[in-house]
């Protein structure tokens, strides 16, 4: 019997059409099994949820390209307990990474370096560097520690669509094609983690997110952001900041201004479209409803992080055939919602 599962996942991947939705932490048990069959599990996140396969078997990693749609050469996040297990996945470990990893870890910070054999190449996507991180929430941190092996896991979307902040949100998008969901409710953070190379000096934040340049500064003085503009070579260091990522199903326009966003909101309805209009604050209490899909979201970056994704998913199965997003302020503390509005 175990054999006859086993020859399953050695094949290409098979749609399985309902996926196990386990509750948090009672699944974890259920949820290793099928990781150690070379099942792909999706599993809550501070930040997101994340499509969970054992990073040291290539096939079950290659699955997770399949169920998702993702290039191959784009590379995963390979989830750790801590730094103890990290470092026997990276070839060295730099300064910065020890200083960065005591500070951050476990939460929403991904450190690029250099890659060890042991660490298939699929998950990589051919490169020689992995990206690592040690999740904080508390249903991933038992996953990883029932399982004692490091958990390949980008997150839980189709490629190029909206990560999911919450169970629900994993099966609308790949509830054919995976084993198993645990539900540990909506993600804390809501956007995706921080990544940050740390092979060269000063290291590079790749990917902005929960944790700021100023916090990544206060221990790392001199870190760099990567430009926002990049060529195509810097593209390919780390695809994720390929300029159409975070996407919604319908169009997103960005408008600098309320009353901008406003107009153009009622001007794309007046022409017969059916349109989300994003504002802020949260206690926006402007009744124009009407004829627009009106979402409010708090005016914090932490607030509106948490909210961003699921009112995008939200509009999305409201059927907005384009949202109007009120861009967010200048700043730092801003720039990880930025990022992800301008993708
Ligand atoms: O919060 C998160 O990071 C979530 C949760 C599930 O951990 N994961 C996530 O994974 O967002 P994914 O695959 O959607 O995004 C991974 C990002 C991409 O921008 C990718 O290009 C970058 O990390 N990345 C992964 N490996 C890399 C590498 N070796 N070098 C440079 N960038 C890398
Ligand atoms: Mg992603």
């Amino acid at each position: 019997m175990a054999s006859a599962k086993r020859a399953r996942y050695r094949t290409e991947p098979v749609p399985v059409s309902v996926p196990k939705i386990w509750p948090a932490q009672d699944g974890v048990a259920e949820a290793v099994a099928v990781l150690r069959q070379g099942g792909l599990v999706a599993f809550p996140t501070e930040t997101v949820y994340g499509l969970g396969a054992r990073a040291l078997d290539a096939t079950a990693v290659g699955r997770i390209f399949a169920a998702k749609g993702r290039p191959p050469r784009h590379p995963l996040i390979v989830h750790v307990s801590g730094e103890g297990d990290a470092r026997p996945l990276a070839l060295g470990w730099p300064a910065a990474a020890a200083f960065l990893s005591c500070a951050f870890w476990p939460g929403p910070l991904t450190l690029v370096v250099d890659r060890a054999d042991r660490i298939p190449g699929v998950v990589t996507g051919g490169g020689p560097s992995v990206a690592i991180r040690a999740p904080a929430h508390p249903v991933a941190r038992a996953l990883l520690a029932a399982l004692g092996e490091p958990i390949a896991a980008p997150s839980a979307n189709r490629h190029q669509s909206l990560s999911p902040t919450t169970a629900a949100h994993v099966v609308a998008q790949l509830g054919g094609v995976i084993d198993g969901v645990l539900d540990g409710g909506p993600c804390a953070a809501g956007i995706e983690s921080t990544v940050v190379d740390v092979r060269c000096i000063p290291p590079v934040i790749l990917r902005p997110g929960p944790i700021d340049r100023d916090a990544l500064s206060r221990v790392v003085p001199g870190i760099v952001a990567a430009s926002p503009r990049m060529g195509d070579d810097e593209q390919r260091a780390s695809p994720g900041l390929a300029r159409r990522h975070y996407a919604p199903r319908a169009r997103l326009l960005l408008e600098r201004t309320k009353a901008g966003a406003v107009d153009a909101a009622r001007a794309l309805a007046a022409d017969g479209s059916r349109v989300g209009l994003v504002v802020y604050p949260e206690d926006d209490a402007s009744s124009e409803s009407g004829a627009l899909l009106w979402r409010a979201l708090p005016c914090d970056p932490a607030g509106y992080g948490r909210a961003i994704y699921r009112v995008l998913h939200e509009l999305d199965d409201e059927g907005a055939d384009v949202i109007v997003v009120l861009a967010v302020p200048e700043g730092e503390a801003w720039r990880a919602v930025a990022d992800r509005l301008e993708r």
